[in-house]
């Protein structure tokens, strides 16, 4: 009953949809005649110093949720998922959450600091960090609470509310390992504080392994200096954590024996359970996707026939293995083409092409990754964890298709 198309029949409904594009504009105005914009020179090339996007594509902007959080300065903004293709997150459009506010660090004066359990602690300013042998990787970074508004239903009618609290850019920085031989760690040493430098003081605790093993301080995103939001001059990187740990204008990493148990340890970023207990030390952002096309604010099912399901999938476990399509509510699945390249701890890109014929239908992607972890539904997840937290909701995610082409967010009980 499925109306996923191979290779062959993509070409062929797409040419059908080509031709009724042609025959539909013929009654408009003739596309052809001059533009004002062809007649005028345009600005010259010192315009524009630092480009920005066309005015066009004004409504591609990152978006709050007044009612999520008490002010605007300890709050979150999310990534508009519907509008952006690949799996880059322009850093103009990287979602941001600050504890207090956008701090504006003159990289001049800040300094980091590692010092605790080492044989020789020592102070490095960003000209120290950048003559440090450098890597550039790509990660994806999410907040604990990404979907954490749908936990009890759904709630918000846009993929950029359901799942914007994701990015994903290439960082450039100096890897932990190297600076922690550099200030010789003692052996004893097996956490991490990490300290920010905003209103905030923000830390949090880190084990040693993970700071060995792929932790970095980045100073650059996506092939520039870190944008103020997102930490500048200096943040920390902690591939496949949990966003709050990624702490921003990093001053200061102390080397301990135990988890210091700041107050975010032990009750903000804790998951609490139907029993009133509450998980503790959940880093990980579990295997997850969505489907960002279509998707309520980009219906994108203005006419019959050839459509691309396309959508993101990450885990910050490992790499995504692979995202299955389901078009009638989890009934039946269908592999998706992952678009690739296909990396560890990163957004992933993929599609399905099929016909629409004006069904209606429940759509979702479920992801599984290298582990061979694969994304549980809100069931299996309210089963374990019940409906009291708000982090890590890693369900599977359903769009409902209407008739008529709109989209809506909605949960299958
Ligand atoms: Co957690």
């Amino acid at each position: 009953m499925t109306n996923a198309l191979n290779r062959r029949g993509f070409l062929a409904a797409g040419a059908a949809s080509a031709g009724a594009l042609a025959a539909g504009s013929a009654k408009a105005a003739n596309p052809f005649e001059p533009k004002e914009w062809g007649q005028f020179l345009g600005a010259g090339v010192d315009d524009e110093p630092y480009g920005t996007p066309s005015e066009y594509e004004a409504h591609v902007i990152r978006r709050n949720v007044p009612w999520l959080t008490a002010d605007s300065v300890s709050s979150i903004n999310f990534t508009p998922l519907a509008d952006l293709e690949g799996f880059i997150t322009p850093n103009g459009l990287h979602f941001e959450r600050h504890h207090g506010g956008r701090a504006i660090v003159d990289p001049a004066e800040h300094r980091l600091m590692i010092h605790g359990l080492v044989d020789k602690p020592l102070v490095f300013s960003l000209d120290d960090l950048k003559r440090l042998p450098s890597i550039s990787r790509f990660y994806f970074i999410e907040c604990a609470a990404n979907g954490g508004m749908e936990w009890r239903g759904a709630q918000l009618n846009g993929c950029q509310f359901t799942h914007g609290m994701v990015s994903c850019v290439q960082y450039t920085g100096v890897k932990l390992s190297t600076l922690m031989e550099m200030v010789g760690a003692k052996p004893n040493g097996k956490w991490v504080l990490a300290e920010g430098a905003d209103a905030a003081g923000m830390n949090r605790s880190i084990p040693m392994e993970k700071i060995m093993d792929d932790c970095m301080i980045a100073w650059a995103q996506n092939g520039e200096a870190l944008r103020p939001g997102q930490g500048y001059p200096m943040r920390l990187v902690v591939p496949g954590f949990e966003g709050n740990m990624w702490v921003k204008w990093i001053r200061r990493l102390e080397i301990g024996d135990m988890p210091w148990f700041a107050r975010e340890e032990t009750s903000k970023y804790t998951d609490l359970l139907e029993d009133g207990r509450a998980r503790m030390f959940t880093w990980v952002q579990d295997c997850n996707s969505v489907i960002t096309r279509p998707s309520p604010e980009k219906p994108w099912l203005d006419r019959k026939g050839f459509h691309m399901i396309s959508g993101l999938a990450w885990s910050g476990r490992g790499s995504v293995k692979g995202v299955d399509i389901s078009l009638d509510g989890g009934n039946n699945w269908i592999p998706a083409d992952l678009e690739g390249p296909v990396m560890p701890k990163c957004l992933t890109r993929f599609n399905l092409p099929f016909d629409w014929q004006g069904q209606e239908m429940l759509i979702q992607s479920r992801a599984y990754d290298d582990t061979g972890y694969v994304q549980p539904t809100f069931a299996q997840n309210r089963a374990v964890r019940g409906v009291n937290s708000i982090y890590h909701n890693n369900s599977v995610h359903t769009w409902h298709i209407k008739p008529d082409g709109r989209v809506e967010n909605v949960q299958l009980v």
